[in-house]
Order: structure tokens, then C-alpha cells, then sequence
């Protein structure tokens, strides 16, 4: 999307920008020699070394190292990328954006969307004014009254009302302008069977607003007053709708987002109750599903802000196969899950309300690893009494363990499993050993095979380690690579390392961030878990520490990339001899050069 205009854009902004302002919204700033300091935001600290330094419109953290201008910084605090931090200043400041060129066609359907958008508003601000403001409103008020919440949590999420009769919020919308065709496209209104004629699809329920993770409505659920009947869902939700889609919506995201990026985790639960009721507890990291399956579409969303996800459904049957279900996926997308056990109470609504936020945080605490959660399943679902329970309950638990890379803990499991099974720990092994040749041979794509260890030369593990090294700086500091690569040649790096070089330099010219998801989505399966090995091996935080190593990373390979242009050399120049002076000259005044700067490299490392 680069374009002069952008270009202009952008430019426009950040002259009309002050650092310092923008920055002291989110930290408080103290001055101090021509610069202002505070506590770094962006790792803990106690003291302030967190620099921001207004004439060069930049900030820098001594303690961790981040820094950059406005826009790194509003992209890194608000989670979003380059340009869209460059968009939310411009709104911010009152900017317009550029007119995209776009076809009359798209254009058409931007302003629909928005149009539809704005009605979502209208009916939540409807609902929520019935709920709060009218005699109607008594009913709903009272209801969530006895349920505990508060009028804050009512403001919090905009919750409403919606009256009893048929056609209130139809009539209102219509009177605005807006059209029936429109009205039905976002589910608020239905047609009539026999009649003609519209009705409004929500009546006489307690309306729960649903938001994208910008915070624009999307749709709505609905929940009786009353108690469940067999006539009367519980809960009526927004159909499918150009807004509306289940599958990649979380509840509650708009707002927890910011609490699970800094958490590192976020809380999954099963219904809107349960959501509101654990933020307004003050567990603010909480997402709900929207009464369908765990998708891996949700399990990406999280991914954006945290690495972590503790699934917390109801203590029921239902609650405990859906857990069961959702695991496979959000461990497939690479998250690191876990599972929280609620003791008492039928769900975390429940919970929180009887014992409070501490209680509920120390669920947290002892959460069940993914494994541990379905090992214990699995042992108290299948009978395994008897010799053959034994051995169907041991074919059931391996192949939850078959997907543990490392053969140590996987040793554990088997120990456990033989010791909860009264089984021969010997047995268990083979069975293990059984299972993980046949995977292996009927998944070739995935490495469960515990690899033949193959023997590295210490120069490969040098050069490998380095790289690493080097690769994990990039991901963090996109900047750096043109650097990089004018000291390093890409042909020092292995071909899927070279593949997420490429990869990094694409985000870099596109000006967005590298994050996980894009990582998944855009390069290879073999360079993206490669990515993540790499990831995980090093360290989040980079400070003095991390540069030093990065420094002395890239000396390793700029050595290795100079000996071998030595060698290389050294072989022509003896060709050279009896021909060609000038060229013997020429080559050997480079091997000069090349010998110099490889002894320099040695004695400052
Ligand atoms: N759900 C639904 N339709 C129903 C019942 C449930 O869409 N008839 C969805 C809703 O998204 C609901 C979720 O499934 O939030 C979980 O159901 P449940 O645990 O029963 O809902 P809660 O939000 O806990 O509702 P409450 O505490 O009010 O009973
Ligand atoms: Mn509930």
C-alpha cells in the first residue's frame, strides 16, 4: 500500500506529533537533563530507565533496550502495528486518512459496513438506555441486581435491555433512515412468517452487546429473564451476519486484551456470564466463546497477545468434553495450554461471586499442564481394572503423550502412566516406542522420532548458535537487518533460516511487526517451528546482556564468512602465480585485508 501520498501521510503526523505527550499518557514522566524519565512500561522495573527524549522525537529504555520513535512506542504499549499506531495518532490528532483508491465498488461496500456498524451502535445505545433509564428497564435492572452485577459492570459492557415489545427498536431505526433490508442484514429485525411486515428478532431479554477487538458492536446475545424453559432458548444470539461470525469472534477481547498481553495469558471461558462476571472481579484477562466450539481461528486471536491460555468451562459433562475438544487446537496453534479444575460451583461465574478474585487466581496457580489434564481424563473416563481395561486405558493415554518433544519428560509420563496402572514401567516404554514408529511413519511431515543424535562439528554448533542468536534479534529489531546483511552474506545461513530472513525483511518493508500469527500463516511449516525453537531458546527481554551476545554472534560469522572468502582466495592467488601479475597482486592485497580484519575480529571480540 506504499504510495506518495502515504508517504505524506505519515510524515504529516509524526511533524504534528509530540513524543512527550503521546508517551506521558501511558507513563508518568519526570525531567531530568534535557530529557524525561520513568518506569519502563514495557518490562518491570522499580527504578526509572526509561528515557524519552523529545528533541529527537525518541524513546529508549536502559534497563531493556527497547526504543524507537512515537510510533514503535504506540504500536508496542497498544499491541497493534506500525501503521495502524500511525492511523490511531492521525484519528487522535484529527488527521484524515488518505482516500484509498479504491474501486467505486469496494468503496460502496466500506460505506455499508460502516453504515451497518453505526446501527449496531444505535441499538446498543437503545438497549442499554431502556435498561438503565426507563420504568421498562426495572425488570432487567433487578435481574442482574440479583446476580451480582454491578452498575458498573452494567456501563462496562454496555449492557441493555431489550422491551417487550415487537417492534420498538424497528420503529426507531427506520425513523433514522435506515432500511429494513439493512436492519435485517444485521439480525436485529425478522421477517414474518404469514404476514408481512417485520419484528425486532430480541424482545424482553437482557441484551449482552458483542464486539470486534476494535470495540465496534458486531452483535448481540440475548438472555431470558426468567429461568430456562423448553419453549424459550436461554440465550437468542445474533445470526451469522457480514459483521457477524462466530468462528473468529471472542467475547470480552476489546477489553482484556490489553490484561492478556501483560499477563502473558488469557482466560478462556464458556458463556457471557462467566466473562463478565471475572472482569468485573477484577481476572480482567477473560475471553468467552460464543456458545460454539474453540476454533483455531480463536486460538490465533489469542496468540496475537499471549502465549499462554487456561481454559476455565463449566465443571459439567458438556464443559469437560468441550475442554477436551478445544486442547488439540489451541496446542496445535502453538499456544501453551493449561486448565483450570473449578472445585465448586457449576461454572467460574459461580465461583468468583462465592470465594472472590484470590481464590479464583489460585485456580490459576494450579491449573493442570494440557497433559496432565488429559492423562487424568482419560484415567477417570475408561475402566482399568481389569488386564484389558489396563490395556485400553494405556492405548487411550499414549497418544497424549506421543506429541512430547522431549524424551525426558516423556520418560516421566510413561512412569506415571505404568505406576496409575499398575503396569511394568518396561511395558508402558514399549508401547510408547510402538506408537511413536507408527506415528512417525504415518505423519512423515511431523518429527516425533526421537532424532538419530546426529554429531555436529563444533564449528556447525558455533555457526548455528549464532545464528540463532542473530535471527532472534531480528525478530525484535526489524531495523538492524539491512545492517546484518551488509556483514554477513545470506549464503552463511541455512536455507530455512535464509527463509525467515527473507520472511523478516518482507515485514520490514511493509513496515509491520513480525508476530507469531503472520509466522504461521506465511512461511514454511519447517522455518516456522524452527522460528519458534528459536524463540522460545532465547530470551523476551533485551538488555546489555542480549546485545552483547547479538554483537558477539555476528563476529563468529563475520570470521567464518571471511576465512572462507581466505580460503577461496588463497586457492585462486597460487593459480594466479605464473599468468597473471596483476590479478596475483590484486588478490593477495585483499587477502591482506581480509587476514587484518579477521585478526581484529579475534582480539575485540
Ligand atoms: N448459549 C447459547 N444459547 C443457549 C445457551 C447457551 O448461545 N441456548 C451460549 C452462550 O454464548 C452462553 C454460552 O453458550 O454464554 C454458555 O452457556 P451457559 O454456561 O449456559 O451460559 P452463561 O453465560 O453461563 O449464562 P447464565 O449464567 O446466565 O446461565
Ligand atoms: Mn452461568
Amino acid at each position: 500500500m506504499r504510495s506518495a501520498e502515504l508517504d505524506e501521510f505519515v510524515e504529516k503526523v509524526s511533524e504534528r506529533t509530540d513524543i512527550y505527550s503521546v508517551v506521558s499518557q501511558y507513563v508518568t514522566l519526570t525531567q531530568k537533563s534535557g530529557r524525561y524519565w520513568g518506569c519502563c512500561p514495557f518490562h518491570n522495573e522499580k527504578t526509572a530507565s526509561f528515557s524519552v527524549s523529545p528533541d529527537k522525537g525518541l524513546f529508549y529504555c536502559f534497563g531493556c533496550g527497547t526504543g524507537g520513535n512515537v510510533f514503535k512506542f504506540l504500536s508496542l504499549i497498544e499491541n497493534i502495528t506500525y501503521f495502524e499506531a500511525v492511523k490511531l495518532q492521525a484519528q487522535r490528532l484529527g488527521i484524515e486518512l488518505p482516500k484509498r483508491n479504491s474501486s467505486p465498488e469496494q468503496e460502496r461496500r466500506r460505506r455499508e459496513e460502516k453504515t451497518l456498524l453505526k446501527i449496531n451502535e444505535v441499538a446498543q445505545d437503545f438497549y442499554h438506555e431502556c435498561l438503565i433509564k426507563t420504568t421498562r428497564g426495572e425488570v432487567g435492572r433487578k435481574y442482574l441486581a440479583a446476580r451480582g452485577i454491578t452498575r458498573e459492570t452494567i456501563e462496562t459492557f454496555r449492557l441493555g435491555l431489550a422491551p417487550e415489545e415487537w417492534d420498538n427498536l424497528l420503529k426507531k431505526l427506520t425513523r433514522q433512515g435506515y432500511t429494513v433490508q439493512q436492519l435485517e442484514s444485521v439480525g436485529l429485525i425478522v421477517k414474518r412468517k404469514t404476514l408481512s411486515g417485520y419484528y425486532d428478532r430480541f424482545r424482553e431479554r437482557v441484551m449482552i452487546p458483542i464486539a470486534d477487538i476494535f470495540g465496534h458492536v458486531v452483535g448481540f446475545g440475548g438472555r431470558i429473564l426468567t429461568s430456562e424453559n423448553e419453549e424459550t432458548p436461554k440465550y437468542l444470539n445474533t445470526p451469522e451476519t457480514v459483521l457477524f461470525n462466530k468462528r473468529n469472534l471472542l467475547f470480552g477481547l476489546d477489553k482484556s486484551n490489553r490484561a492478556i498481553s501483560s499477563a502473558g495469558a488469557a482466560v478462556v471461558v464458556e458463556g457471557y456470564m462467566d466473562a463478565i462476571s471475572l472482569f468485573s472481579a477484577g481476572i480482567k484477562n477473560v475471553v468467552a466463546t460464543l456458545g460454539t466450539a474453540f476454533t483455531p481461528e480463536h486460538a490465533k486471536l489469542i496468540l496475537r497477545y499471549a502465549k499462554k491460555v487456561f481454559f476455565c468451562y463449566d465443571s459439567d459433562e458438556a464443559g469437560q468434553r468441550a475442554t477436551i475438544r478445544a486442547l488439540p487446537i489451541v496446542q496445535q496453534a502453538g499456544a501453551d495450554v493449561f486448565v483450570i479444575k473449578i472445585p465448586d460451583g457449576k461454572d467460574p461465574d459461580e465461583f468468583v461471586r462465592k470465594h472472590g478474585k484470590e481464590a479464583f487466581e489460585e485456580l490459576i496457580k494450579n491449573a493442570a499442564t494440557l497433559i496432565d489434564y488429559r492423562m487424568n481424563y482419560v484415567l477417570t473416563n475408561t475402566e482399568h481394572s481389569t488386564t484389558q481395561g489396563k490395556f485400553r486405558a494405556l492405548q487411550e493415554i499414549l497418544p497424549v503423550i506421543v506429541n512430547i518433544d522431549n524424551p525426558i519428560t516423556s520418560n516421566e509420563y510413561c512412569k506415571k502412566i505404568a505406576a496409575e496402572l499398575f503396569l511394568d514401567e518396561r511395558l508402558v516404554a514399549d508401547e510408547y516406542r510402538k506408537l511413536l514408529k507408527q506415528e512417525s511413519s504415518s505423519k512423515p511431515k511431523k518429527e516425533y522420532i526421537i532424532k538419530e543424535p546426529r554429531t555436529y562439528s563444533e564449528e556447525e554448533l558455533r555457526i548455528s548458535m549464532a545464528s540463532e542468536e542473530i535471527l532472534r534479534m531480528l525478530w525484535h529489531e526489524g531495523d538492524i537487518l539491512d545492517y546484518v546483511l551488509t556483514v554477513l552474506p545470506q549464503e552463511i545461513f541455512t536455507p530455512c533460516h535464509r527463509e525467515i530472513i527473507s520472511w523478516l525483511k518482507n515485514c520490514v518493508a511493509q513496515e509491520r511487526r513480525p508476530d507469531k500469527i503472520s509466522a504461521a500463516e506465511e512461511l514454511s511449516e519447517e522455518a516456522n517451528s524452527e522460528l519458534s525453537r528459536i524463540l522460545m531458546n532465547g530470551s523476551d527481554e533485551f538488555g546489555k546482556k542480549e546485545i552483547a551476545l547479538f554483537e558477539e554472534s555476528l563476529a563468529t560469522l563475520r570470521q567464518v564468512v571471511l576465512m572462507k572468502k581466505f580460503y577461496k582466495l588463497n586457492a585462486q592467488a597460487e593459480k594466479y602465480v605464473p599468468e597473471d601479475e596483476m590479478t596475483y597482486d590484486k588478490t593477495v592485497k585483499e587477502l591482506i585485508k581480509i587476514k587484518a580484519e579477521v585478526d581484529n575480529l579475534k582480539s575485540n571480540p
